[in-house]
């Protein structure tokens, strides 16, 4: 798969652990270097990018080369144990890095910080901080403290910490798309979920530094911007001085108008509050992409109703319906979740047909890992054995590569407006893009006047089950 298709991706399987230097970053200007990987949804990744500015403002550059790093850290994720294991695994490589370098400072960062606070201290010794996604600001103290040997901590949680006034640092950036955070944390608790416990209640940020941020990025030659939150839709910020409430809707749109050639993506959103002033709003901005990633986690109402979903197997097709309404030609992503305490074969069955009813472009699938702290482990057993589990994936997973192919079939012989985004990672004489659909889109050079950046027509005559094959027409 190529590392460009992993960039606008939310969750947690992909570009795990990559690591990070800074967009344009001057190797003399800062006295100690730090090293950072990132674990877990684009959240995370984004995170990353603000403690990169904090660090910076602290005398630390990035390095890529963690044998150079005065300071490393790890931005973790909680959301299913092997995300947690492969951290842990990690750590212990930086346990051998440590011996031979003493006064290196091992950090752990997000979810994993938050949900398992000083208990982390004890179970890893090496680890020097442990700092919770709103704790970001403390971390210049939090790293004095460790320097003088004691260890640190702080997984404070926060009603209004958004970082609004951060200046993220883009870290390996492509120069041209970029995410922009518009909430933090979650109040929705589905009952298999523990982001409400490691990030806390849900906040929105100021809705004018978030245009400023898109403002910023667009004059320095920035062509997306993605706007992130766990569940977008239920964005809410008031404009006091104009009295005026800002929705998730009337945010897309002001973004939308920075420029007709900056694109607008979102993610996540959740099917019980997408608003059909939201589909409105996307269908009257070519801009905003034609592109929704809209989880459904199963598609049986019983199951549903245990993961406190709030909608039904109908409500959510009938979503479907109204997305393709509006735009015939939306692409729809979802997130599935194979093998939830108590689901029978049928229920399964529900969720294969749901999907072939969506005809999703493309999934994120998982197993059912049961969390500590969360409803579901508290209120239903995990009963559901591995192997069962494993086997309904394997089956979601059959219907997927389906749908993908199928999908991407359909597109033969269409032309679409593609960004292009830079080099296409098995060559370099061919371009790499993305079409409004979030489809990826591999094509010939042809001249080279063009640069990543532009726009160009390009019409499919290939496909694989991944990715389009094209050729830019004039
Ligand atoms: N806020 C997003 C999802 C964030 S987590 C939303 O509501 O859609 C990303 C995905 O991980 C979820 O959509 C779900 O499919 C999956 N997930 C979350 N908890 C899980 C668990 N305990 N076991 C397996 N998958 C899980
Ligand atoms: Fe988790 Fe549900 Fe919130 Fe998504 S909406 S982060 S799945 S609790
Ligand atoms: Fe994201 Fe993982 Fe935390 S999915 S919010 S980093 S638990």
């Amino acid at each position: 798969m190529e590392m460009q298709d992993l960039l606008n991706k939310t969750h947690d399987e992909k570009r795990q652990g990559e690591a990070y230097a800074p967009f344009e970053a001057d190797p003399n200007q800062y006295k100690k270097r730090f090293y950072i990987e990132s674990y877990g949804c684009q959240m995370n990744f984004s995170d990353s990018e603000i403690v990169a500015s904090i660090l910076n403002n602290e005398g630390f550059g990035a390095t890529r080369n963690f044998l150079e790093a005065d300071l490393v850290l790890l931005n973790t994720c909680s959301i299913r144990e092997k995300a947690e294991q492969t951290v842990r695994k990690r750590l212990t490589e930086f346990r051998k890095v440590k011996e031979s370098k003493p006064g290196l400072l091992i950090g752990v960062l997000g979810c994993m910080a938050e949900r398992l606070k000083a208990k982390l201290l004890e179970e890893e010794k090496l680890v020097d901080l442990v700092v919770g996604p709103d704790a970001y600001r403390s971390l210049p103290m939090l790293i004095e403290e460790a320097e003088t040997g004691q260890k640190a901590v702080n997984v404070l949680l926060s009603r209004d910490e958004t970082y609004a006034d951060i200046s993220p640092v883009r870290l390996d950036s492509n120069g041209i798309t970029a995410f922009i955070s518009i909430m933090r944390g979650c109040n929705n608790m589905c009952s298999f979920c523990v982001v409400p416990f490691t990030r806390g209640r849900e906040r929105s940020r100021d809705a004018y530094s978030i245009l400023a941020e898109a403002e910023d990025l667009f004059s320095r030659g920035f062509k997306e911007v993605t706007l992130l939150g766990q569940n977008v839709d239920s964005y809410y910020w008031v404009d006091e001085q104009k009295d005026e409430v800002i929705t998730f809707a009337k945010l897309l749109e002001k973004v939308a108008l920075v420029s007709p050639t900056l694109r607008v993506r979102f993610s996540t959103s959740h099917p019980k509050d997408i608003t059909d002033e939201v589909l409105h709003t996307m269908a009257a901005h070519e801009n905003i992409c034609r592109y929704i990633h809209l989880p459904i986690q199963s598609g049986n109402t019983r199951v549903l109703q245990l993961m406190n979903r709030t909608y039904t197997r109908e409500w959510y097709l009938a979503k479907v319906d109204r997305i393709r309404e509006i735009m015939p030609d939306c692409g729809i992503s979802s997130d599935i979740i194979a093998g939830f305490c108590t689901e029978t074969e049928a229920e399964h069955r529900d969720t294969l047909s749901a999907m072939e009813y969506s005809k999703y472009d493309m999934s994120y699938m998982f197993f059912y890992s049961e969390r500590p702290g969360t409803l579901a482990e508290r209120r239903y057993e995990d009963d559901i054995p591995e192997d069962i589990k494993k086997r309904r994936l394997q089956e979601i997973i059959e219907v997927q590569n389906k749908l993908s192919k199928e999908s991407n079939l359909k597109d033969l012989g269409k032309t679409f407006k593609v960004l292009i985004e830079g080099n296409s990672k098995r060559s370099e004489f061919d371009w790499y893009g993305r079409n409004s659909q979030n489809k990826v889109i591999i094509f010939p050079k042809k001249d080279y006047t063009l640069q990543p950046g532009d726009y160009v027509q390009v019409k499919v005559n290939d496909c694989t089950q991944a990715t389009l094959i094209g050729e830019i027409i004039n």
